[in-house]
């Protein structure tokens, strides 16, 4: 087993479920100390119990800038600097263009972008020199599927950012990069709202035959690829994207 996270510190978000869980399960088996943060309170606690004693859970709606500045702000103080942000949390809805209402796209967007983007720029002035930053974006962000058309904005913004930060912040030798994962089996798919009710077998289906591996990948094997953005090995690595698709939008 690699130990590329003994003595850093790194901040989750949407780390109670799916894919944040599992690249916190991953830094915690790596030596590495991890604070979760994510809504709902059940979840975080029984992550949290999972994880053990390097690990740490706190309440945050990154849809709320006050939440955003409480979590960043009690991070510092319970744990300092860090040295690593998976800026993860993320929802879906999968709708037609003609179908997509006014609070779907607020939500989407206010979530996914403008809580991404507030949760960077409050995480950046308490992360130490040498950190490394990566944001979920998603195949989404560059494919063409009409019920994307809104997630899929939200995506290219997230993949964008991890450039644009990047640029801005290469000179305080902190990186930015995007991990863009195709179809994952995690719960995101079964949300409510995430896609029309009747329909998730049958998408879910679709999804798994279209997709060059015929099957969903696992949160693990997205965990895999951040773990290695998120650790020195990368360090050469910054404003990319890291597509975990099953090669779906690659060949
Ligand atoms: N699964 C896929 O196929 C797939 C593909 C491409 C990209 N992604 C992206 O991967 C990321 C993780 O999703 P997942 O698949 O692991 O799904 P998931 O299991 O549903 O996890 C989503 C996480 O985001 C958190 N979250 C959502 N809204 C939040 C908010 N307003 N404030 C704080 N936390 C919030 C959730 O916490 P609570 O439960 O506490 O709300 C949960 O921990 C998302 O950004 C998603 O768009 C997923």
């Amino acid at each position: 087993m690699l130990n590329r996270f003994t003595g850093k510190k790194i901040l989750i978000t949407g780390g109670n479920s799916g894919i944040g869980f599992a690249t916190a399960k991953r830094i915690v088996s790596e030596g590495g100390t991890v604070i979760i943060a994510g809504r709902n309170q059940k979840t975080l606690r029984q992550a949290k119990e999972e994880l053990g004693p390097n690990s740490d859970a706190i309440q945050c709606d990154v849809g709320d800038l006050k939440s955003i500045d409480a979590m960043t702000g009690e991070v510092g103080r319970r744990i300092g600097k860090l040295d690593g942000l998976f800026a993860n949390a993320g929802i879906a809805t999968f709708r037609a263009i003609e179908e997509v209402t006014e609070q779907e796209f607020d939500s989407m967007f206010g979530i996914n972008v403008k809580g991404l983007f507030f949760t960077l720029q409050k995480a950046i002035p308490i992360m130490n020199s040498g950190s490394s930053v990566v944001v979920t974006s998603s195949v989404a962000g560059s494919s063409g599927r009409g019920s994307s058309s809104v997630y899929g904005a939200t995506k290219a913004a997230v993949r964008s950012m991890a450039r644009t930060f990047s640029g801005a912040y290469v000179s305080r030798g902190i990186r930015f990069n995007a991990v863009s994962p195709g179809p994952i089996d995690t719960p995101i798919w079964e949300r409510s709202g995430g896609l029309p009710g009747e329909s998730v077998e049958a998408t879910k289906k679709f999804v798994a035959e279209s997709n060059p591996t015929k099957r969903y990948g696992t949160a693990e094997e997205v965990a895999a690829a951040v773990a290695f953005l998120l650790s020195s090995e990368s360090s050469y690595i910054l404003g990319s994207e890291l597509f975990v698709d099953g090669g779906v939008n690659q060949i």
